[in-house]
């Protein structure tokens, strides 16, 4: 898919990743409706490359489907949503039920909200593109978080399955699945050293998606050697979570 002109949403918009893409997708030409939580943010940037921001949480179904009515009447149709919000919490089998419900509606349901808002217009029209921000996490794990390694699993699978059902009807899906990107969330999760060692900024990964999507590839990978390590662990899972585990023992160790 190429930008000029096209209708786009991207939520989490107001930071991070999603306002790159919105920056990037604006210089391409792009007619864009922004959508986050945070309404003084988005509104910056809503600003700064001239689009609509609408306020939601997309964690909840009403909002999205309020997003997607208003964005198509704002711009006519939706070509490319760029699901793109998602949070991150440290933790483990012991994390809190509402912590992992939370994590799960906001990382997964805002996806499934958001496909069950579009297929109806995008089916009937034969075309429509799904963007999912995901993870590497998604496709190997995350050391530190079993929230945020199983919903991005799940964001995968969701993705794919989209992709496997309607893909013969015109709708086209990408993940997109960066490691360490330097924005908020990093901070947050206060990334382990190697992740923030090969950590790209947001801009260079707006840049590689959009050549992603003009590609139209399912797997967007801004690094390189994520590829790699999918198929060490398809090769070998063994092998795969022996290196994990030495890895997570190695990051423990440096504190
Ligand atoms: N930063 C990284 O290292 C990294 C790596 C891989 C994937 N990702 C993914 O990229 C996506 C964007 O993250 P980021 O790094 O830009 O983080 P970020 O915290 O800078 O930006 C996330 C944005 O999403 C918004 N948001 C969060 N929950 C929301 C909700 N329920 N409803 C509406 N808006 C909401 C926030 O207000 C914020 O503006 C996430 O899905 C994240 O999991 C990030």
């Amino acid at each position: 898919m190429e930008l000029a002109g096209k209708a786009v949403v991207i939520t989490g918009a107001a930071s991070g990743i999603g306002r790159a893409l919105a920056r990037r997708f604006a210089s391409d030409g792009a007619r864009l409706v922004l959508c986050d939580r945070d309404r003084e943010k988005g509104e910056g940037v809503a600003r700064e490359v001239g689009a609509e921001l609408v306020v939601a949480d997309v964690a909840v179904e009403s909002d999205v489907r309020a997003l997607v009515a208003r964005a198509a009447g704002a711009l006519g149709r939706i070509d490319l949503f760029c699901s793109n919000a998602g949070i991150f919490v440290a933790g483990s089998e012991t994390t809190p039920d509402a912590e992992w419900r939370r994590i799960h509606e906001v990382n997964v349901m805002s996806h499934v909200y958001a496909a069950r808002a579009l297929l109806p217009a995008w089916l009937e029209r034969g075309e429509g593109y799904f963007l999912a921000t995901v993870s590497a996490a998604g496709l190997l794990s995350q050391i530190g978080s079993a929230p945020y390694a199983v919903t991005k699993h799940a964001a995968l699978a969701f993705s794919e399955w989209l992709s496997i059902t309607y893909g013969d009807r015109g709708v086209r899906v990408s993940c997109l699945c960066p490691e360490g990107v330097r924005t908020a969330m990093l901070n947050e999760a206060s990334g382990p050293s190697f992740l923030l060692e090969g950590a790209l900024d947001a801009e260079s990964v707006a840049d590689v998606t959009v050549e992603g999507l003009r590609a139209e590839r399912f797997l967007i990978l801004p690094h390189p050697r994520v590829a790699e390590f999918v198929k060490r662990k398809a090769e070998d899972p063994d092998r795969w979570l022996r290196g994990m585990q030495r890895l997570r023992k190695k990051l423990e160790e440096e504190g």
